[in-house]
């Protein structure tokens, strides 16, 4: 009897373990399966310089000559390619509260126990997995230190 209950309770373990969603998703301080298919890095750039997308640049600054009125409220963007790895840079775009509960940074792919969600993202997530590749990608090329 005892022995069925134990059984049962490792089989419903290994359950949650399996299921796609969470369990899978972060080991350690990152995110090793990609959200979707291979980041491009030119439609990453256009999404964190768009001010009603990703708008990074409202508390970021990064190595973009061209844009102007960045944000200083978050560490430089500059080199984040080369502190971190890919599945690093994943996670910290896509949940950063899991790093940090108290971060002023939105979780870009959670949508849940997210609060002052705006209307048009309530249910969905700021940006999609593809969306989240692609910002990857882009950070990845992003290899020099700040001045
Ligand atoms: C509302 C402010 C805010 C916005 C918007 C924001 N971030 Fe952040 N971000 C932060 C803060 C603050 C940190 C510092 C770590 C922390 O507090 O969690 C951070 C950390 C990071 C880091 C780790 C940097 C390091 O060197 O440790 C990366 C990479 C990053 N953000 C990328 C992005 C990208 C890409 C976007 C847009 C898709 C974005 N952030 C939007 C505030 C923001």
């Amino acid at each position: 009897m005892v022995s069925h209950v134990l059984r049962a309770a490792s089989l419903a373990a290994v359950l949650l373990m399996a299921s796609p969603a969470k369990a899978q998703m972060i080991v350690g301080d990152a995110m090793p399966e990609p959200l979707a298919g291979a980041g491009d890095a030119m439609r990453g750039r256009a999404i964190i310089i768009d001010r009603q997308k990703g708008f990074c640049l409202l508390c970021h600054a990064a190595p973009l000559p061209d844009q102007r009125f960045m944000g200083n409220l978050a560490p430089n963007l500059a080199g984040a390619g080369a502190r971190y790895t890919q599945a690093q840079l994943r996670l910290r775009i896509a949940m950063p509260s899991h790093l940090n509960p108290d971060t002023l940074m939105p979780s870009y792919f959670r949508t849940a126990g997210l609060y002052a969600v705006a209307m048009p993202y309530v249910g969905k997530p700021i940006l999609d997995g593809q969306q989240i590749e692609d910002v990857v990608a882009f950070l990845m090329t992003l290899k020099e230190p700040a001045p």
